[in-house]
């Protein structure tokens, strides 16, 4: 994730509360009753199959039921949502999970492009901006301290603290013993409430602390799943007439895909031969208004990344699009990286991945970032450039402003990245007014007991599963108080 621009003026006080949320009982499990027979004497007659079939049948789903076998154990496979909130006009997007026993439940960034989950806890020490719920490790009875220290360093800002293992929920999974940090110092513009963390959905190679994410625990064990991936669809409300803080942001649909939200065909394509880590994609053609822009075969990898509100890419290649838009002109001072063209020319950029036929376009409401002038004559532009010389960091980040455009799908296997087209249900939802989604964490479909992963070692060894259908669960709300949150920009 980069540092969002947009800064949050408005002090907040947060009055923080706790509410208990009752979330139904899912069915439990099968049972024997432990009733007993009457013996009665019976006639030695070989019985047909036709007479006893349906019997026999009955008794073997009873046990597969019973020990989350055969049928139940694909049954047990599930799959989950979580209603997101786009937050500062498409600036980021984030959803809610919950942690510890009790759960208590917490908002953090949906980031694909990086790999650890972080939240901020309180304390003395503490080093968090106020008006942000904090996560009491006293307060959780499953919470165990790993006494490792972390450090995560984004684009602009780092989060820092210590490595804990606690049971953590989200749309409708479960997995305890999962590693996370427990952040006591965040940098400057890093946290704007409600949200309180970050939610890393990359891949485990590149995490800091060397923790299997969440995500990649439930996706390893083969069987918890639907299917092994996970999916985005992200609204726009960066031309919408008005636009709230914090404005419904879509779907993040967890082992499944959401038919309703796409049309035609997902267009999976590989991530190449040993990148795995980030969600990266190769891209293989790029125009500007329908004209190509010449990609030197072998350096256009792409990090996609929910977690990263623009697109950045090359200097050179940046220029060249750029070049391509009447009146353009780089930007200067603050603006460095950026580049400036006429309002009223907006460019459509389209993208190919892969060995994909398919241009993905960005609308031209995405390309524009922002207005740069009083006058309303010139714009910043969405693509800007990135210098990723002397890091393991790819030359392309592909963020919201690409991601907006199309239903995006992240595959563990085979590992890979899928595009589609969004649906008119889809589309509706951009700029629609209606209030942001409280914390829907979904009751616990399928859990997951990891065997404790260690830190910083791969991820071969990240452990063992058992399912079971979760006793009722309900979890505790950490919110701010709503009056913080929701002002016009
Ligand atoms: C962390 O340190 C505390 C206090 O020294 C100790 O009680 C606890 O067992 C340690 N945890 C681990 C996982 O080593
Ligand atoms: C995962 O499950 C699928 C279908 O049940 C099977 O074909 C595949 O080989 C399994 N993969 C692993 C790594 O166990
Ligand atoms: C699909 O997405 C829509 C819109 O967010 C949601 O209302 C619906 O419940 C989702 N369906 C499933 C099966 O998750
Ligand atoms: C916002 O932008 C999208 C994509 O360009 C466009 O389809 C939509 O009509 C625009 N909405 C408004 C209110 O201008």
């Amino acid at each position: 994730m980069t540092m969002r621009l947009l800064p949050w003026l408005l002090t907040v006080t947060c009055l923080l509360f706790c509410a208990r949320e009752a979330i139904a009982a899912p069915p439990r499990p099968y049972a024997f009753n432990g009733k007993s027979m009457c013996l009665s004497r019976r006639s030695n007659r070989l019985r047909s199959v036709e007479e006893v079939g349906p019997m026999v049948r009955r008794h073997k789903l009873a046990v597969e039921a019973k020990y989350g076998i055969g049928h139940a154990k694909n049954q047990k496979r599930a799959s989950g949502m979580n209603l997101i909130t786009n937050q500062g006009a498409d600036a980021s997007y984030f959803g809610s999970l919950a942690v510890g026993t009790p759960p208590v439940s917490f908002d953090v960034i949906l980031d694909t492009g990086s790999s650890d989950l972080w939240i901020a806890a309180g304390g003395t020490t503490a080093d968090i901006p106020s008006g942000i719920c904090t996560f009491s490790p006293s307060s959780s009875s499953s919470f165990r301290d790993l006494n490792t220290t972390f450090l995560i360093e984004y684009g602009s800002g780092a989060a820092e603290g210590s490595l804990a293992e606690d049971t953590v929920q989200m749309a409708g999974f479960k997995v305890a013993s999962q590693v996370f940090a427990v952040v006591d110092e965040v940098s400057d513009g890093a946290l704007s409430a409600p949200v309180s963390g970050l939610m890393g959905l990359g891949w485990q190679q590149i995490s800091s602390s060397g923790a299997t994410p969440f995500w990649e625990a439930l996706a390893e064990t083969n069987d918890t799943l639907t299917e092994p991936l996970f999916a985005f669809q992200l609204t726009r409300y960066s031309n919408a007439s008005e636009v709230w803080s914090l404005e419904p942001g879509g779907t993040f649909t967890l082992g499944a895909t959401n038919a309703s939200l796409y049309k035609g065909d997902i267009d999976y394509q590989d991530i190449p031969s040993g990148q795995v880590g980030y969600w990266m994609q190769e891209i293989s053609a790029i125009t500007v208004n329908g004209n190509s822009i010449s990609l030197a075969s072998g350096s256009s990898y792409a990090a996609i990344d929910t977690g990263t509100t623009l697109l950045g890419g090359p200097q050179a290649i940046i220029a060249e699009i750029y070049a391509q838009i009447p009146g353009s002109e780089a930007g200067t001072g603050d603006l460095d990286g950026y580049y400036l063209y006429p309002c009223d020319s907006p460019a459509t950029v389209t993208l190919k991945f892969g060995s994909s036929s398919i241009a993905w376009p960005i609308s031209t409401t995405d390309f524009q970032y922002m207005s740069a002038s009083s006058d309303g004559n010139m714009c910043i532009g969405s693509l800007h450039v990135i210098d990723n010389a002397g890091t393991t960091a790819p030359p392309w980040v592909i963020g919201d402003t690409f991601l907006k455009n199309v239903y995006s799908v992240f595959r563990y296997d085979p590992p890979s990245v899928g595009f589609a087209v969004l649906s008119e249900t889809a589309l509706k939802m951009n700029g629609a007014t209606g209030s942001a989604p409280s914390p829907t964490i979904g009751s616990v479909a399928a859990s997951l007991s990891a065997i404790p992963t260690r830190v910083n070692t791969d991820r071969s060894n990240s452990g063992s599963a058992t399912f079971g259908y979760g006793a009722g669960t309900s979890f505790l709300t950490c919110a701010a108080v709503a009056v913080a949150a929701a002002f016009l920009l």
